[in-house]
């Protein structure tokens, strides 16, 4: 198993991961959600993420899983918090259980550590429960919760 960083010839399978995770999570937990986006705008949008120093983009084994990562920029209401935020993860259905998240989180915790972040956040749907139960066993717990209703 490989976790690499993205380099600007990885943005197409980079991409892909991400728009298959648009419509596997945000297409079936969030009615409002374009899944459209990724292919009209993903391109773009994780070329600059590889191309940004206070991102990271992952890939583990050349495309069956990715992770994006992302410093937070300084909150004058939170002065001491250095937060690294997980933006997002997948891993391929057939791979999945095989510690390919387990391999891409860690190398997200090593790049957070440099980056000397002190707090991590990740969102996920309430209905998400393999991706809570992943977070849960890498040691997040809730902090804000957010409440919908139309
Ligand atoms: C969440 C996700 C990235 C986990 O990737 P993975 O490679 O399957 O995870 P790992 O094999 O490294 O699992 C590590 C541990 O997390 C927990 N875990 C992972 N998937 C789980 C599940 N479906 N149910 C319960 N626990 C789970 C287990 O403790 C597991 O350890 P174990 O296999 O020894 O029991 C993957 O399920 C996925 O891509 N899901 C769809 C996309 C998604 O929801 N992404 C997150 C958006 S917020």
């Amino acid at each position: 198993m490989t976790v690499s960083e993205c380099r600007s010839e990885d943005v197409p399978a980079l991409t892909a991961s991400a728009g298959a995770l648009f419509a596997e999570d945000g297409g079936r937990h969030d009615a409002f959600m374009d899944t459209g986006w990724p292919a009209r705008e993903g391109a773009a949008y994780y070329a600059g993420l590889v191309d940004d120093p206070d991102s990271l983009c992952l890939l583990a084994d050349g495309g069956a899983g990715h992770l994006v990562g992302r410093l937070r920029k300084p909150d004058p209401l939170r002065p001491d918090a250095v937060t690294a935020v997980l933006e997002s993860m997948r891993v391929a259905p057939e791979r999945r259980r095989q510690g390919l998240g387990r391999a891409l989180f860690e190398a997200f915790v090593a790049w957070a550590r440099e980056r000397g972040a002190n707090e991590m956040t990740v969102q996920a749907y309430a209905q998400n429960a393999s991706a809570l139960a992943f977070y849960e066993a890498h040691g997040f717990r809730p902090f804000l919760v957010t409440l919908a209703r139309s």
